[in-house]
């Protein structure tokens, strides 16, 4: 003991107490004027981008493609129209309807910096989503060579190759059957808009070709996904949302996937 200035425990105390403080100044002060604020601080927009290139950077090390990027795929396209496209747009410039509504808005895809990340980068990004963005993870919808179909896809727009599907759009008498509180069949067209199935296999499964859905739809694939198709998992869709699903499934008029239209 010295006699002079505070003990080791006084200044120990000092330390928590001061450690303490500055995480309830971080918490009700730093975090929420972070959260609430919808314009660029100084170099914030740099920062943030360097961030996300270091971070996916060092997360997707240098994992190559094991589909060889090759052709696009019919499936990459499918799972881009329907899960990316609403924000990053479906040429890929980021002006998807949700995509200038969110704060930062979503990226344009085909620039500079998206073009220089490697695969491993996109697919890491993709799969694990930014934090403290609108960008989700897909790790837990969709299979690893689904992400590196979405890779391959966003190249192919990058190189101005890949074109948008001919998805038809819901027309508003098949909007308005859609009720949470109707009928079984009501019930199960609101889950189905809302979940995004229309996206990709039309507004009565309609979509052309290997996209159109038959009657009744295999639960299995709602449930763990295809190739180019998310899992809904229990999670997502309780069982009674997939029972609705079925009764709305089962007026579609079964234009099967052997159908050859
Ligand atoms: C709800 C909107 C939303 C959806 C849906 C979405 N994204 Fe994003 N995405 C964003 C936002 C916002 C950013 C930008 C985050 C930032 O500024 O750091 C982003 C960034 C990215 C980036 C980083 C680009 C770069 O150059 O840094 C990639 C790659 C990407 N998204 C791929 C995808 C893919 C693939 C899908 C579909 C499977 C998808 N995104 C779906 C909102 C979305
Ligand atoms: C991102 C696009 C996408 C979304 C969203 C999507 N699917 Fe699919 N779906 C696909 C693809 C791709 C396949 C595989 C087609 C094939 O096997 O050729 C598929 C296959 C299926 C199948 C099996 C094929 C059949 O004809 O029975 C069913 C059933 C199905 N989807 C139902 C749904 C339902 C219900 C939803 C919403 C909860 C949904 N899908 C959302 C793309 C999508």
């Amino acid at each position: 003991m010295t006699g002079s200035g505070p003990s080791a425990g006084g200044r120990a105390r000092l330390i928590v107490i001061s450690v303490v403080v500055t995480l309830l100044l971080v918490a009700t002060v730093a975090v929420p004027i972070a959260a609430m604020h919808r314009s660029d601080l100084p170099f914030e927009r740099a920062y943030g981008s360097f961030m996300v290139s270091l971070v996916s950077r060092i997360g997707g090390g240098n994992a190559t493609d094991p589909l060889g990027r090759t052709a696009i795929t019919e499936q990459g396209r499918v799972a881009y129209a329907g899960s990316c496209a609403v924000c990053h747009g479906a040429r890929g410039d980021g002006k998807g309807v949700f995509g200038t509504a969110g704060y930062p808005p979503a990226s344009d895809l085909l620039s500079e910096d998206a073009k220089e990340k490697s695969d491993a980068q996109l697919f890491w990004i993709t799969k694990n989503g930014i934090s403290f963005t609108g960008m989700p993870a897909f790790g837990g919808q969709y299979a690893d060579r689904d992400i590196w179909a979405l890779v391959s896809y966003i190249r192919a727009l990058q190189q101005g190759r890949g074109s948008s599907l001919d998805v038809p759009a819901a027309t508003a008498a098949q909007l308005a059957l859609a009720d949470p509180h109707g009928t079984p069949v009501q019930q199960g067209s609101a889950v189905y808009f809302a979940q995004g199935c229309g996206l990709c296999h039309g507004a009565v499964g309609n979509a052309p070709g290997e996209l159109g859905l038959e009657r009744e739809g295999e639960t299995e694939a709602i449930r763990y996904g295809r190739r180019g198709m998310p899992a809904y998992d229990t999670a997502q869709l309780s069982n009674a949302d997939l029972r609705a699903l079925q009764a709305y499934m089962r007026t579609f008029t079964g234009r099967g996937r052997e159908g050859d239209d």
